[in-house]
């Protein structure tokens, strides 16, 4: 069948990557969304493997719709029963985007009856108690094309589990992780995150260092669902088991001005028992100094937004620039929205840039190679 990854804007290359390292075959790779092929034991993979993606769907079908008619016919055309059961519970949800048919709530009592329509076919009853698994059934209509899924997630991927203590401002657990995956850190390198905040970089790095599948320690909805075997789901979850690497050594290392942020990162290390693998420590930028060479600094420093905080970023900046020029083997990874920043560093020109998002927010990821390690 097929099975769409969705990703933030700016990640997809990313979350591609992972699907191909994970064996799946990519069929399209558009805006935001990648469809791959898989079966009931990729539902189970991919949710709990995947870093950087936001959810994964089923694909039930995609049809031309002008018309109500089109979308009642199209849907109850689809083979619904296969996934859902008798008692099932279902939710439908919508966008419409440059098309005809523009009024969700009409699209989504005429898509409900469909579904019910069909079901009759299956289940001989009048009445559908709908007391049993959920299915969030999602239509996305585009140019008068409509797109119909279920999400098999629940609540999102980034939703790891561990994040038990907040601050200010987190960084999405999906992003922190593609963050890294696109810089050239990995176990044996010494990893700095400066502006830590809860913790989430350094703690998606030690995952990744580690093998730690990020879906390990979460449920999905589709875990309720009756088409896809509890024991598959106990297979990949022994499996993710086996892959941690718990051989492998480890240096990350966060730092934050904010007592309460250094105290919510640690909750949350210990949370994923991770507390021995990073060192997380109350410090300012201007006192820190990064002494071993070759190590990669993963950041997520304020943006400056808030106000009184602008005139703080332009030391930050300061200090940001005094750590680089110390010696050319460190490597800079900075997410940021000001878009003032490249010039405000005074630094040398980013070896590469890249648009990402941040929830809502654009920001730009902005890389600086150190010298290669010999
Ligand atoms: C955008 S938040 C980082 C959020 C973090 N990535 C997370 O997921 O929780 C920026 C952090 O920088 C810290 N900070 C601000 N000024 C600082 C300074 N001069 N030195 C060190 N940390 C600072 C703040 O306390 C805040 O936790």
């Amino acid at each position: 069948m097929e099975l769409i990854a969705t990703a933030t804007f700016g990640l997809e290359a990313v979350v591609k990557r992972e699907l191909i390292d994970l064996g799946y075959t990519i069929l399209r790779s558009e805006d935001a969304k990648i469809t791959f092929e898989g079966d009931e034991e990729a539902i189970v993979r991919t949710n709990i493997w995947l870093r950087c993606a936001d959810r994964v769907f089923v694909k039930m079908g995609e049809f031309r719709a002008e018309t109500f008619t089109d979308l009642f016919e199209g849907v109850k055309s689809l083979p619904w029963e296969k996934w859902i059961p008798e008692d099932g519970r279902i939710i439908v949800n919508g966008t419409s985007v440059k098309s005809k048919l523009f009024s969700i709530s009409d699209c989504q009592k005429i898509m409900k009856k469909a579904i019910i329509e069909r079901l009759k076919a299956s289940y001989p009853r009048d009445y559908f108690p709908e007391t049993g698994p959920v299915y969030n059934i999602k239509m996305t209509l585009l140019k008068d094309v409509a797109t119909i899924t279920i999400d098999t997630s629940g609540s999102g991927l980034h939703k790891r589990g561990y994040r038990k203590a907040d601050v200010a401002a987190p960084i999405k657990e999906t992003l922190a992780a593609a963050m890294i995956k696109l810089s050239f850190w990995k176990p044996g390198r010494v990893l700095v995150d400066p502006f830590c905040g809860s913790g989430t970089i350094p703690i998606e790095a030690a995952m990744i260092g580690k093998n730690i599948a990020p879906g390990l320690s979460r449920s999905f909805i589709s875990e309720t669902w009756p088409r896809i075997e509890p024991s598959l789901w106990k297979k990949v979850r022994a499996e993710a088991f086996k892959a941690i690497d718990n051989d492998v050594k480890l240096e990350i290392y966060g730092y934050d001005i904010d007592p309460k942020a250094i105290s919510a990162a640690r909750v949350n290390a210990v949370e994923v028992g991770l507390s021995d693998e990073i060192s997380f420590r109350r410090a300012a930028a201007k006192d820190l100094e990064i002494e071993e060479k070759f190590s990669i600094i993963i950041t997520n420093p304020p943006y400056g937004e808030r106000i009184g905080e602008k005139d703080e970023i332009q030391k930050i900046y300061k200090d940001l620039n005094r750590i680089m020029s110390s010696d050319d083997t460190k490597s800079l990874y900075l997410i940021t929205a000001d878009k003032s920043f490249e010039k405000a560093m005074r630094f040398k020109k980013c070896d590469r840039r890249r648009k990402l998002y941040n929830g809502r927010i654009e920001t730009a990821y902005y890389q600086y190679y150190g010298r290669k390690p010999e």
